[in-house]
């Protein structure tokens, strides 16, 4: 897999262009086959993602959905129905049949909250990491942390000597931000997540800065004691303007943002080469 954070935003961007896009795609015109499948089972959405040979991103649909909270699974059924249909549509797409999926599940988790539900969709499981090792894995960093915030928890892979020598997960992240707000604005949850996510959301920087810096806290735990030289960010919770900023002030180290931080741990998922080994504790 090429590796290498510029090729990997190429990619995360192709995925963003063809995100929800069921018109069939067939060779020569789309991607050279065979295609690998991701699935992210997280706190607030489900994404599948497939890539092609080359690591390119072919199909990749996304559904915002509660069956899990904060890394157990909440609505078993509604999981597996869920990653059936999305997997389904990927396959109308390209054409294709699968049989096996690659998946993740937040550090210091135990991985069968995902494997689990690959199983009982059908999916023989093809690897697994944890979500912010996926995302080092594939972009190659070296002495850098990942952070991926999500709907649910904030998670940290640190990476030294091309290895993964830390990581972990505490239950903050998206779904808190989104709670703070509705408390502030006095709404309802449903219309707070939506004004949090929409137009102008930079205007609600200073009510959500205390939820911030606690993310900032534990990312700075995490990374404690390590030498880290710069913290890559993924997870949907990273498309709040000014995110960066945020960190970078808090953590004192240069924080770099990719693209599009919603698709960039499913793309690291689907792009995953790891053997099925190890499965659960
Ligand atoms: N534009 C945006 N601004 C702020 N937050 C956003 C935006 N878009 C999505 N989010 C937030 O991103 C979160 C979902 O991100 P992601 O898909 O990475 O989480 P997840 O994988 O479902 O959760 P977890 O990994 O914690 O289980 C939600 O809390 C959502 O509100
Ligand atoms: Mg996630």
């Amino acid at each position: 897999m090429p590796g290498g954070w510029d090729s990997v935003m190429a990619r995360l961007d192709a995925a963003a262009a063809l995100l929800d896009d069921e018109r069939p795609i067939r060779p020569p015109q789309g991607g050279a086959g065979p295609y690998r499948l991701g699935v992210d089972l997280g706190t607030a959405d489900v994404v599948v993602m497939a890539v092609d040979a080359e690591g390119n991103p072919a199909a990749a649909f996304l559904e915002w959905a509660s069956v899990v909270r904060d890394g157990v699974v909440v609505d078993y059924f509604g999981a597996i129905e869920l990653t059936r249909k999305l997997v389904a549509k990927a396959e109308k797409r390209l054409g294709v049949h699968f049989t096996e999926a690659a998946t993740s599940f937040p550090p210091g988790t135990d991985p069968r909250l995902s494997t689990n539900i690959l199983d009982a969709a059908g999916l023989t499981v093809s690897g697994f990491a944890d979500e912010p090792t996926c995302v080092a894995l594939l972009a190659g960093l070296n002495n850098a942390a990942v952070v991926d915030i999500g709907g649910g928890t904030t998670g940290t892979a640190v990476i030294k000597g091309g290895r993964v020598v830390f990581s972990a997960d505490e239950p903050t992240g998206g779904h808190h931000l989104t709670l703070v707000l509705s408390g502030a604005l006095r709404l309802p949850y449903a219309e707070a997540e939506l004004k949090k996510r929409g137009p102008g959301n930079e205007a609600y920087a200073a009510t959500l800065a205390p939820v911030f810096e606690r993310i900032a806290d534990i990312v700075r735990k995490h990374i404690r004691g390590h030498k880290v030289r710069s913290v890559h960010l993924t997870g949907g919770t990273c498309c709040f303007p000014g995110i960066d900023k945020i960190f970078e002030r808090e953590l004192g180290l240069p924080v770099v943002l990719p693209s599009q931080p919603l698709l960039l741990t499913p793309l690291a998922i689907a792009s995953l080469r790891l053997p099925a080994t190890g499965r659960g504790t």
